[in-house]
C-alpha cells in the first residue's frame, strides 16, 4: 500500500504549552514517512521550545510572524493555506482553541487556520481543571461541530503535578490519527470481523498449549480495514499488540471463548477474515490444580476444537469470508483444499517458520488463492500492506 503520508503537505501547528517539547518528536515522525512539512509556531511557543529545532527536522523556515519579521514577508497563511494537505496542531493551547473557535485572526496560526481548507486536527493538551473549564469545552464542541477533528487529551499525571485529563497523546498516536484522516475510506459502512493472535488450550492453572502466532498479521488486517472506514470488531487471542485506534476489541483465551465471540458477531459481519492461529485440540481434561512432577513421562489426551473457519463457511450468508493457512510444507494444495472445504472467498497461504515472513516477523510473503480457482503471489512486504492488498481484492469479490 502507498504510504498515505508520503509527499504530502502537512502544516504543523505548535502552541504555548508545556507539551510542546513533544511536536519536535511528531515532526521527526512525519519527516520520516516523508512528509512535507512546515512550521507554524505562536510566539508564546518559542519561550517553549526554539524555532531552530523544527527548522532543522523540516529543512523548512517556520513562520511565527504574519509580517515576515522572520526573514519571508511573503503572505505565508494564504500560501500554505491553499497547499496543505492536513493540518496538526500539537499542543493546541486552551488560548488557541478559544481563537479558532471564534474566528479570530491575531497571529499567523489562526490566520492561517482561518483560510486553511483541508482537515484540522487539534491535539488540546493543558492542566486538568483547565480542560474541564466549561469555556474550554464550549470552544471544543463549537470547534467540532466546525469539523475540526479533536484528539481527546490522555489523563494521567500532569507537568503541573495533578493527575486528571489534560496530556497530549503521544506522538505515534497523533501520527496514526492523521494518516486515518488522509486514507482512502474506501470501507466506509462496512462492518469487518477479524480475528488475531494465538489461542491458549488450559492444562492446568498454571500451563497451556499455544502457538508462535504474534498477532502481527490479524492486528495489521484491523487496523488497515479502520483506516478504510471500516466499523472493526476484533476478537484477539492474547497478545502484548496495542487495539488499533477505532477498532473494538474482545479478547478471548481459548478457541472455545474465540468461537462464542466470533458467532455471536458474524451474522452483524459484512466481511469475515479469520487471522488467528486458532488451536486445533485442546486438552481433554483441565486439571483444577497445578499437575506435580512425577514419573518420566506424562501423557496429556488432547480432543478435538471446534473448526471455527469451517463453521462460518457452513453457515455464511452474504459474509465475504477470508481464511489463513499458515503451512510449513505444500503450500498451494494444503490451501486450496482449505478453501474449498470451509466454503471461503478467499485464502491466505503462507509458509511459516521462515526469518522474514509468517508468525512473529514484521513482513511476510504470501499467496492468494480465490474461490474461483486463480492464485496472486504477493512479493514480500510489511504485514500491512499485504493487508491493504488483501482489503483491496476482498473489495472486488462479487
Ligand atoms: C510554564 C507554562 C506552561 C503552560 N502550559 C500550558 C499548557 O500546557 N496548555 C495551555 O493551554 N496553556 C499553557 N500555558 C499558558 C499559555 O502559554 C498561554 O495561555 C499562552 O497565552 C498561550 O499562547 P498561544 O496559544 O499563542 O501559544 C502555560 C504557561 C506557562 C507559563
Amino acid at each position: 500500500m502507498k504510504n498515505v503520508i508520503r509527499d504530502k503537505n502537512i502544516v504543523l501547528g505548535v502552541c504555548g504549552g508545556i507539551a510542546a517539547y513533544k511536536s519536535i518528536e511528531l515532526l521527526r515522525l512525519l519527516v520520516k514517512q516523508e512528509a512535507n512539512v512546515q512550521v507554524i509556531m505562536t510566539r508564546k511557543a518559542c519561550e517553549f521550545v526554539g524555532p531552530l529545532t523544527f527548522e532543522t527536522l523540516s529543512g523548512q523556515p517556520v513562520c511565527i510572524s504574519l509580517f515576515g519579521d522572520d526573514g519571508d514577508a511573503s503572505i505565508k497563511h494564504i500560501d500554505w493555506a491553499k497547499e496543505a494537505d492536513a493540518v496538526v496542531i500539537a499542543p493546541a493551547t486552551a488560548n488557541i482553541l478559544g481563537k479558532i473557535a471564534n474566528g479570530i485572526a491575531d497571529d499567523a496560526l489562526c490566520t492561517f487556520i482561518l483560510a486553511v481548507t483541508s482537515p484540522v486536527i487539534m491535539c488540546p493538551s493543558m492542566n486538568t481543571h483547565m480542560y474541564e473549564n466549561r469555556a474550554v469545552q464550549r470552544n471544543i464542541d463549537i470547534l467540532e461541530a466546525d469539523g475540526k477533528h479533536i484528539i481527546v487529551p490522555g489523563e494521567g499525571e500532569l507537568a503541573c503535578g495533578i493527575s486528571g485529563a489534560g496530556r497530549l497523546p503521544e506522538p505515534e498516536f497523533i501520527l496514526e490519527y492523521l494518516i486515518s484522516i488522509l486514507s482512502t475510506k474506501d470501507f466506509t459502512g462496512k462492518k469487518v470481523l477479524v480475528t488475531a493472535g494465538p489461542t491458549r488450550e488450559c492444562i492446568d492453572p498454571v500451563r497451556y498449549i499455544s502457538n508462535y502466532s504474534s498477532g502481527k498479521m490479524g492486528y495489521a488486517v484491523a487496523r488497515a480495514a479502520a483506516k478504510r472506514g471500516a466499523e472493526v470488531t476484533l476478537v484477539s487471542g492474547p497478545t502484548n499488540r496495542c487495539v488499533p485506534q477505532g477498532v473494538t476489541c474482545i479478547n478471548i483465551e481459548s478457541a472455545l471463548e474465540m468461537s462464542t465471540a466470533v458467532f455471536d458477531a458474524m451474522d452483524n459481519s459484512d466481511v469475515i477474515i479469520k487471522v488467528a492461529a486458532v488451536a486445533d485440540y485442546r486438552p481433554k481434561k483441565q486439571a483444577d490444580q497445578k499437575i506435580k512432577k512425577s514419573g518420566d513421562e506424562l501423557v496429556l489426551h488432547l480432543q478435538k476444537n471446534i473448526d471455527i473457519l469451517k463453521e462460518l463457511g457452513g453457515r455464511k450468508k452474504n459474509q465475504v469470508l477470508v481464511g489463513f493457512a499458515a503451512e510449513t510444507q505444500d503450500l498451494k494444495n494444503n490451501a486450496q483444499k482449505k478453501l474449498t472445504e470451509k466454503n471461503l472467498d478467499i485464502i491466505v497461504g503462507n509458509i511459516v517458520g521462515t526469518p522474514t515472513s509468517g508468525f512473529g516477523t514484521d513482513t511476510n510473503k504470501v499467496t492468494l488463492f480465490f474461490k474461483d480457482g486463480t492464485s496472486e503471489s504477493i512479493p514480500e512486504m510489511d504485514k500491512e500492506e499485504v493487508a491493504n492488498i488483501l482489503l483491496d481484492r476482498i473489495l472486488m469479490v462479487k
